[in-house]
């Protein structure tokens, strides 16, 4: 194996392409049809596509900003731009490094899933006809076995602590620039066979014909968790990635295409998985399990399914481990960077305390019932760390970015941004008052599921 190294991104299309990477994963297949699903479908679609415009965009440029301009991991970036002693700022660093190994211990899990179906896949089991009910059951069997559950996300964990161990130009850069052009092909001719199935079209209407009786507060709460976890924002994934890039980088086109890239793939899952629900006569509102329930029902309606389900499984897989590698890259990048420790260690202990918080995740699905405020624990870790930890990050980040650091010195580091005075509004005003404004709400209505 070759020596662990960081570094600086070799280009800006690799940049890019690292950053989809870790923004498109399961929380455009997976999370997000079934948020969009459980929340009545359009209208919860149209506020999330809302909140990436005005809020996600703008966040993401200002952790690019504030990752290249410190070249430091959250913690040392907050530090580093807020050099009075005792500021309170580096805390924020240290939320987001927490909710990262938060993140990573459950979204482990439904990468094991993943793993799971990807093992039956091979052996052609989704090569004939399945009726929804017999696809239930077979995935109701993977989740609720409790050592595959355990051992497959144990089995993508290490895959994503090898790939973390080689360093950011070495492993992670190499692998998303050929992948991830593959995987959207995959999914183009998937959303093609879904359109044309036979009641298919009722699908696109769940999707993007807007009911707003439909849209309590939970739901828009939901629709700001998802529109910043689907971007990999407000835990400092991006401040990471923009240590890494380039000094002379201008980061404006580089952070809105990764958003258009990132919302494009989720909008397609939805073009896939809806009309294939729909035309099997399938419940858009099953919760976690809507993806894997749903996708066989389209392979063996393809010529060659069993490759098609094949790569679609493999390529989500890669999908979701460009997202943990830049989970794990986020705690490895704080423990080497600010407690001094060598990039081997950080890679394994991390990994292995990640471990043992993903076994109660991995288990709470049905193999043991572990239930706190009415939750599984794999679905109160999910709205913990992925809705509200992440809300309150983005706040801060942007309070941080457009007050305290500065709008102005934020603008210079992006290097000639275009519409800058729009996007100092957004930061300024619009994304903190709106994300303080949601989680008011929610904690005053108490509606928080
Ligand atoms: N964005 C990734 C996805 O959609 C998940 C992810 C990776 C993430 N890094 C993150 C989410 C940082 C929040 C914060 O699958």
């Amino acid at each position: 194996m070759s020596a662990p190294s960081t570094g600086k991104f070799g280009s800006r299309i690799g940049f890019i392409l690292a950053a989809a990477g870790s923004a498109i994963g399961l929380g455009n297949i997976w999370r997000f049809p079934y948020t969009a699903g459980e929340n009545g479908g359009a209208a919860f679609v149209l506020v999330y596509l809302g909140f990436v415009a005005l809020i996600g965009i703008p966040v993401l440029l200002a952790e690019l900003s504030i990752g290249r301009a410190s070249g430091k991991n959250p913690v040392g970036a907050f530090e580093t731009l807020d050099p009075k002693r005792g500021s309170k700022w580096p805390w924020v660093g240290s939320l987001g490094v927490l909710t990262g190994f938060g993140i990573l211990s459950f979204y482990s899990v439904i990468a094991g899933w993943t793993l799971s179906y990807l093992w039956r896949a091979l052996s052609g089991e989704f090569a004939s006809a399945m009726s929804p009910e017999q696809s239930d059951v077979i995935f109701k069997q993977i989740i609720s076995s409790p050592v595959e559950v355990v051992v497959m996300a144990g089995v993508f964990l290490l895959l994503t602590a090898v790939v973390v161990r080689g360093g950011v130009s070495g492993g992670i850069e190499r692998a998303a620039k050929v992948l991830m052009p593959m995987f959207f092909v995959v999914l183009l001719v998937l959303a093609v066979r879904a359109l044309t199935l036979p009641g298919g079209g009722a699908g696109v209407t769940f999707l993007f014909e807007p009911d707003f009786s439909k849209l309590s507060g939970a739901a828009v709460m939901s629709a700001l968790g998802q529109a910043l976890f689907s971007l990999s924002l407000g835990m400092g994934a991006m401040i990471t990635y923009g240590s890494y890039l380039q000094k002379q980088e201008p980061l404006g086109l580089a952070g809105v295409s990764v958003a258009l890239f990132d919302t494009a793939i989720a909008v397609l899952a939805g073009l896939i998985i809806f009309p294939a629900l729909f035309s099997v006569g399938a419940e858009p509102s099953a919760g976690p399990g809507l993806v894997f329930v749903a996708m066989p029902a389209i392979f063996d309606q393809l010529p060659m399914g069993t490759a098609f389900g094949v790569a679609f499984y493999a390529l989500l897989a890669v999908a979701a481990l460009t997202s943990t590698i830049s989970l794990l890259e986020v705690v490895v990048a704080y423990l080497v960077g600010e407690r001094g420790w060598n990039r081997e260690k950080a890679v394994w202990v991390v990994t292995g305390t990640c471990f043992l918080l993903a076994i109660p995740s991995a288990l709470s699905q049905g193999a043991v019932d572990i239930q706190l405020f009415g939750q599984s624990f794999l679905d109160l870790m999910n709205i913990l760390f992925g809705n509200v930890s992440l809300s309150l990050g983005a706040l801060l980040i942007a309070v941080f970015a457009g007050w305290r650091w500065g709008a102005d010195k934020a603008l210079a580091e992006m290097k000639g941004m275009p519409m800058g005075g729009l996007w100092a509004v957004a930061i300024r005003y619009v994304c903190p008052l709106a994300i303080a404004g949601i989680m008011i709400y929610i904690l005053v209505t108490g509606n928080f599921f």
